[in-house]
């Protein structure tokens, strides 16, 4: 519980509300007042992280709304056919009492060991799951958040870049009179082509690792997720049954109450929105200078051999964003989860306000170089000779089985297990396994001498979580 005494001048409205030492609640809730709107000052911008802290790490009870007897932990709203027969199942979430039950190696936001892994399914509004089979639902592994607003706000800019390409094709196909067919491209990473034709439509058959909406979505094992807005969401009710108002609340469902546990209005979006301030202010992993001086060199050898063995080709290692400020709620999130369309004005976190946005990088136009070791876009990584990554049977939404967004590498010398069901101990287990677009990449690291491939693990081991 914390009691925020803010001057009556700040914008950002935050109650005393918390709760009694006693009182068997997280005491996390409804601390912000109003939906934050405008932008925020540094020191709005702390107050409302630090809730978002509390948030994060709060263990919600049966006593302020967690479970959800009569609702499934489906993304669109869904009421259970048949009764709950326990409160917390492993099969339907895994349910778990924080974000930070699974999001907590080797600190709050951080990633998971396979013992946090969870079940997602599309089917999952269609029947209760009391099974662990893949015939019913694919298992994914916790991945790490840390730098996730710099990951949102690129993914928003190459959107944009990308419908504005489809703009200009349009025009010029209006114009000319004839189909015209352009390579998609935006931040230097290719998502394939698109054809407009002079009657409006456009053909998106040759696009590349994305969806035909041509939204960059960065979130998800998969790359189907869009936004820390919409992610908070689902994993609000899927893992702790804490339903957001913004999607399981009368505008969606018709009620208040949508999972019958006697709790309406579980989550309002003042709270969503105090935790996406601290998800996408969370710093960006940094890359070490080893003092050992053996590691050291081996590291400056396999940053070469990085390169050498084609894993920068998807493991990019910068991207460049134009500007720090994250506005919530978003531009491309769509029904069940608050969008700039939806309120008067959106509330933006200059990203700026931050310590570790110093130490960025810039380039020579001022743009900051995010060192993430990825290019948000999905890849086929599975081919006949190499199926170790193809063990999901089930699409979700509507992406090739086989097809996963590159995971970042910043931060992965802290986050073992690999692979998207964290179902590898080791960093050469999982870079043997990828196969399909990856498989020349792999092939390189495997006919590389013992010694080149060791290189290449310690520099791996040079990307820590601080
Ligand atoms: C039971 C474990 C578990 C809990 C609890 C959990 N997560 Fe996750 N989280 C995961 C897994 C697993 C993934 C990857 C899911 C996928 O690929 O489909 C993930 C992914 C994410 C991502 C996307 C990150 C990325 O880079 O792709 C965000 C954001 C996120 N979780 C936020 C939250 C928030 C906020 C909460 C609490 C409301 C939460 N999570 C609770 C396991 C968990
Ligand atoms: C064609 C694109 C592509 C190339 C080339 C590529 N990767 Fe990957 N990489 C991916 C994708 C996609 C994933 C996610 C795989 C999954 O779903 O588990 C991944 C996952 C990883 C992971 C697992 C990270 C984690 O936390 O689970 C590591 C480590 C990795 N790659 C290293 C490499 C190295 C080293 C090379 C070069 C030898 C390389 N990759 C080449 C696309 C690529």
């Amino acid at each position: 519980m914390r009691w925020l005494i803010l001057p009556a001048v700040l914008t950002l409205a935050v109650t005393a509300h918390g709760a009694e030492p006693w009182e068997e609640v997280s005491g996390a809730l409804g601390q912000v007042e109003a939906l934050p709107s405008g932008a925020l000052s540094k020191a709005e911008l702390e107050d409302l992280i630090a809730i978002g802290d509390e948030l994060f790490i709060a263990k919600f009870t049966s006593a302020e709304g967690a479970g959800r007897p009569a609702a499934t932990q489906a993304i669109l709203p869904t009421k259970r056919r048949n009764p709950a027969t326990s409160a917390f199942a492993r099969t339907s979430g895994s349910d778990s009492n924080a974000c930070s039950s699974c999001h907590n190696d080797p600190v709050p936001g951080g990633a998971g060991d396979f013992a946090a892994t969870t079940f997602v399914s599309e089917g999952f509004t269609n029947s209760d799951f009391d099974t662990t089979d893949p015939q019913f639902s694919n298992e994914r592994g916790t991945n790490h958040l840390f730098g996730a607003g710099l990951v949102e706000l690129l993914a928003r800019e190459m959107t944009a870049g990308l419908h504005a390409q489809r703009a200009a094709a349009l025009v010029k196909a209006r114009q000319t009179g004839a189909p015209q067919t352009v390579d998609i491209t935006t931040k230097g990473v290719s998502f394939g082509s698109i054809t407009a034709r002079p009657d409006g439509i456009v053909d998106t058959s040759n696009r590349d690792g994305i969806d035909a909406d041509l939204v960059v979505k960065p979130f998800g094992q998969k790359g189907v997720m869009v936004s820390l807005r919409q992610f908070s969401v689902n994993a609000m009710n899927h893992h702790h049954g804490m339903q957001p108002v913004e999607r399981f609340g009368p505008r969606w469902t018709g009620e208040a109450d949508h999972d019958g546990d006697g709790f309406a209005d579980e989550i309002r979006a003042a709270d969503i929105s105090a935790l996406v301030a601290w998800q996408a202010t969370l710093e960006p992993p940094a890359r070490i200078t080893p003092e050992d001086t053996t590691w050291r060199d081996l590291a400056a050898t396999g940053s070469q051999n990085f390169d050498a063995f084609g894993c920068a080709t998807c493991h990019i290692r910068t991207l460049p964003l134009d500007s720090l400020s994250f506005a919530d709620p978003g531009p491309l999130d769509t029904a069940g989860t608050l969008k700039d369309r939806d309120v008067a004005e959106p509330a933006v976190y200059e990203l700026e306000f931050l310590e570790w946005a110093k130490t960025l990088e810039r380039d020579d136009q001022g743009r900051v170089l995010v060192p993430l070791f990825g290019d948000l876009k999905r890849h086929t990584m599975t081919d006949r000779t190499n199926e170790r990554l193809g063990n999901e049977l089930l699409a979700q939404r509507f992406v090739d089985r086989t097809a996963f967004a590159t995971t970042e590498l910043w931060g992965v010398a802290s986050t073992a297990p690999y692979g998207h069901r964290n179902d590898m101990t080791t960093l050469d287990e999982i870079i043997r396994a990828h196969g399909g677009e990856a498989a020349q990449s792999a092939m390189a690291y495997r006919d590389a001498t013992d010694r080149h491939r060791t290189t290449l693990i310690a520099f791996l081991k040079t990307l820590v979580l601080n």
